[in-house]
């Protein structure tokens, strides 16, 4: 199996130990040797991240991307297409989020939020799902959340986007069972990732779970027999959602 993986937010945080973990398992199985595509916004994190991958014998490739802007999206997949004719999976990884109070939030915090969260997952899925459609194959995987169906006071917009997402999963499961595309919705709790910024308590990281908690069982629903789909993933803290 030589899949294409796009992994968007490759470059930090879970979307790296996604990649990371998917280099591994190439490194680990003989008939396992993908190419993982690394997008973000970032190049120095993903060239740091593809020599990673390059230690683990795994191929990759770096495309510098901004999805929330539709023409990089365009870029991202025809780049992608133009140099490998395919695409088996797609990581929807890429995600921001910004917290607090709702009365705090502005319209460049919603713009902010839905740009990526909500209008770049979109536009990027609608022309991977393309794809697979013809393909009669494929793989999409959804970071979402807990707070795709859990409300915390501080995360209003990130909710918001995050609900929306999930709308968005389980319309396409409508499209995907008829051509043969898996759909996983991977719902994590708090993950310790520099999405929390750099001032997290210690009783709070403690009590975090750690990237590879989800990479881990990411890598192994799309390993798992290619007639069986892995439809959720929630994955939370032995102590339950620390935002409670
Ligand atoms: N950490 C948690 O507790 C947690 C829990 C549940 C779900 N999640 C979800 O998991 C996903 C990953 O989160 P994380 O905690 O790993 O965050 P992170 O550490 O902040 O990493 C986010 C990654 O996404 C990239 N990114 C952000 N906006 C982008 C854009 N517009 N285009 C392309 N890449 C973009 C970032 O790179 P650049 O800034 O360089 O673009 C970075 O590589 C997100 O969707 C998040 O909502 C996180």
């Amino acid at each position: 199996m030589k899949p294409i993986i796009i992994i968007t937010g490759a470059g930090k945080g879970i979307g790296k130990s996604i990649a990371l973990d998917f280099a591994k398992a190439a490194s680990q199985k003989n008939d396992f040797k993908p190419v993982l595509i690394l997008a973000s916004r970032t190049a120095s994190d993903l060239e740091s991240v593809a020599d990673k991958c390059h230690a683990y014998g795994a191929a990759s490739d770096i495309i510098q991307t901004d999805i929330a802007d539709i023409a990089q999206i365009d870029r991202l997949v025809t780049t992608t297409l133009k140099r490998y004719g395919s695409i088996d999976c797609l990581v929807n990884n890429a995600g921001v989020g910004r917290f607090k109070a709702i009365g705090e939030m502005t319209e460049e915090d919603f713009d902010y939020t839905m740009g990526t969260n909500l209008k770049g997952t979109f536009f990027l899925t609608q022309k991977v799902f393309a794809i697979m459609e013809k393909q009669r194959s494929g793989h999409i995987f959804f970071i979402t959340s807990i707070a795709a169906e859990t409300a915390f006071k501080s995360s209003s917009l990130y909710s918001m986007s995050k609900f929306g997402q999930k709308g968005l999963v389980e319309t396409l499961r409508l499209y995907a069972k008829s051509c043969n595309v898996r759909i996983t919705n991977v719902m994590p709790g708090a993950v310790y990732t520099p999405m929390w910024g750099e001032e997290i308590p210690d009783s709070m990281k403690n009590v975090m779970m750690m990237p590879e908690d989800i990479s881990a069982p990411v890598v192994q629903a799309f390993l798992t027999a290619s007639r069986t789909t892995v439809e959720e993933l929630v994955i939370r803290p032995v102590c339950g959602d620390i935002n409670e």
